[in-house]
């Protein structure tokens, strides 16, 4: 079961606003949330205590909610509330992993963090912890978590599987119309390679060290920025990368550039490693690490920097967790 919630204000308390904005509030609820009304179980409505005319149950009922159980209650007078307001709660059967809150008119100032487009920009070198980070940070902020290495892994692949040299343009050039990338999202991402799913064949040496070279080609890398902005114009999200707070997103709200130094980033690496089973040596890994930022950093076109309006954040003394909560703490004042 999911709960749902969302609010709207009206202007007077008329039956016939109550009626028209509780019905798009309900529509935008059920769109946003690919709602199926047949698993609606109830709806719970409260209003601020001028909002009279007609009950928005009633509304609701009118707006076609026939078969699931419907509530309306007054709220008690707080100082300072939004006037002529109506807040919603929606329980369904369907589980849906990231529910979509709806804020509309003057309700929008009770949530700006859900009812605004939110992007965070989290850049850093490889094992910096940013994917972890990100990843759990999107989760904490209820928002899509993009991996935009995926992509450039993805392209890789791709050139690997068709024989060309990622190092050599020519090349990849010859073969650039029988690569597609594209990514999906059901809570977690998948990338995809002329429609496959190769979210996991893209996390060998090779295929790093493969994305790390193509990426350094600026017609794949117009291709897969404009991938990623797409991804952030639909909707909030958090995006970990190389150049998003640069190049991807210059103007995304948050930017962060997390790292630690290459020792700290190998010993994360290599206990990442075992536990997966992988045989590497720390000398191997930390050897591979600095050629990756080396590549990664000195690239003419798009290189691995912090943008001047990113806070830095070196994690090298700090858990996964507190690293989390230092950038959500970030994000909450400002928003
Ligand atoms: O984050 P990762 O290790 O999965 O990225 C693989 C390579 O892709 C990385 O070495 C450089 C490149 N990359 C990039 O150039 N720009 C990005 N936004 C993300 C990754």
């Amino acid at each position: 079961m999911t709960a749902i919630r969302g609010a709207t204000t009206i202007s007077q308390d008329t039956a016939e606003e109550i009626r028209t904005e509780t019905a798009r509030l309900l529509s935008e609820l059920v769109r946003a949330n690919s709602l199926d009304i047949s698993q609606v179980l109830c709806i719970f409505f409260s209003s601020t205590q001028d909002v009279t005319a007609i009950y928005p149950a009633k509304a609701a009922r009118e707006a076609g909610f026939v078969s699931c159980a419907l509530f309306s209650c007054m709220e008690p007078p707080i100082a300072g509330s939004l006037p002529l307001c109506i807040r919603v709660m929606i329980q369904t059967e369907q589980k849906i992993e990231l529910p979509k809150y709806v804020y509309l008119n003057e309700a929008v100032r009770l949530r700006k963090d859900i009812s605004e487009v939110i992007n965070v920009a989290i850049d850093g070198p490889a094992g910096s912890g940013k994917s972890t980070v990100a990843r759990l940070l999107a989760k904490k902020l209820n928002i899509l978590f993009m991996d935009t290495g995926a992509t450039y892994r993805a392209y890789a692949l791709g050139c690997l599987r068709l024989g060309a040299d990622p190092a050599d343009e020519a090349s990849v050039a010859k073969v650039a119309d029988q690569i597609s990338v594209d990514v999906t999202y059901d809570g977690t991402q998948h990338t995809f390679l002329n429609g496959e799913d190769v979210s996991d064949k893209i996390r060998t040496p090779e295929v790093s060290m493969a994305a790390s070279t193509v990426s350094k080609i600026g017609f794949v890398r117009e291709k897969m920025v404009a991938l990623q902005q797409e991804v952030a114009r639909k909707g909030s999200c958090v995006l970990e990368g190389r150049d998003i707070g640069t190049k991807v997103l210059p103007d995304a709200r948050f930017k962060f550039f997390v790292t630690a130094s290459p020792e700290e980033r190998a010993k994360r690496r290599f206990l990442q490693d075992r536990k997966k089973g992988g045989s590497e040596s720390m000398e191997e890994i930390l050897a591979d690490i600095i050629a990756r930022d080396r590549q990664d950093e000195t690239r003419a076109i798009s290189p691995l920097v912090c943008a001047p309006d990113a806070e830095y954040v070196d994690t090298s003394n700090m858990s996964v967790d507190e690293v989390v909560s230092c950038l959500l703490r970030k994000i909450q004042e400002k928003i």
